[in-house]
């Protein structure tokens, strides 16, 4: 794949989605996405629960490959190369496109082995307890943990366990973070902190991140997709983008009229 992120722009785009579908089995989940996604910057996916945000994302790091009867048509590319090709590699595009889930889901070791785990994997030949140290300042936690490295990710609350998540996301020098609804299972505090740290990383790297809550999503993104879900005759429920815009555009001004509703919460 393109590697070097220093020799593009920095407005441009990162994944751009060229006439998707997706099918499970028989079932179109989504249709028609056209969608760009900006280079460095907060991308919010808000719309309601099963027009198919979760299903884009996974297709984005080819998670998707992972469910039997997942087929999609149309084209992605990221950063310019066709993800689905039949050369690429899906587990290199997990690693450039990391994903940080609703549940935090540390495993069962070191809050260091939890850091050092990947970039072991992907021979990392550089100071491991240096990139440990960098991973977790860069995910805010490095202050709360630093006494106590050789302790369980486990032992963490629920808030620090998200940012470890997102450390380990970060150590393997991804490109793109998806975040799947990080904050629905925390604290309001927890929440807020995920929220400020998802401010900084968008210095250093793309975020794209599901939210049904419609004030982190004005609070944290640049650009906001708002998709919803329409019924077939056949009583199917396929998803389709409405409205993708600047987030201060998607609430405050938005074109259609479901974006309307749905923002101003009348329906979801
Ligand atoms: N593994 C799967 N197998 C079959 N259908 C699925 C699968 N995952 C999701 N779906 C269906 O695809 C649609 C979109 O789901 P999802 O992407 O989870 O929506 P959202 O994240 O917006 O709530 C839903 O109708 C859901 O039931
Ligand atoms: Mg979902």
């Amino acid at each position: 794949m393109a590697t070097d992120v220093n020799t593009v722009n920095q407005t441009d785009t990162v994944i751009h989605t060229e006439g998707l579908k997706v099918y499970y089995g028989n079932f179109l989940a989504l249709r028609d996405i056209w969608l760009e996604i900006p280079r460095n910057r907060v991308t919010a996916f808000i719309g309601p629960s099963g027009c198919g945000k979760s299903t884009l994302l996974r297709c984005y790091n080819r998670l998707n490959d992972l469910i039997e009867s997942f087929r999609c048509e149309g084209k992605i590319f990221y950063n310019g190369e066709n993800l689905y090709a039949p050369h690429v590699d899906p587990v290199e595009v997990r690693r450039r496109i990391g994903m940080v889930f609703q549940r935090p889901n540390p495993f069962p070791k070191s809050i260091y082995d939890n850091i050092a785990f990947g970039p072991r994997i992907n021979g990392y030949k550089g100071d491991m307890d240096e990139l440990v140290e960098r991973s977790l300042k860069q995910a805010a936690l490095w202050d709360e943990v630093k006494d106590k490295l050789r302790q369980s990710g486990l032992s963490l609350s629920g808030g620090q366990q998200q940012r470890l998540c997102i450390a380990r996301a970060i150590a393997v020098q991804p490109d793109v973070i998806l975040m799947d609804e990080p904050c629905s299972a925390l604290d309001p505090i927890s929440t807020l902190q995920i929220e400020e740290l998802i401010h900084d990383l968008k210095q250093q790297f793309t975020v794209i991140i599901v939210t049904h809550n419609m004030q982190q999503a004005s609070r944290v993104s640049d650009m906001t997709a708002f998709f919803n879900v329409q019924t077939s005759e056949k009583g199917g429920r396929t998803g389709y983008l409405v409205e993708f815009d600047r987030t201060e555009v998607i609430f405050q001004n938005p074109q259609q009229e479901a974006t309307k509703e749905y923002v101003s919460g009348k329906f979801g």
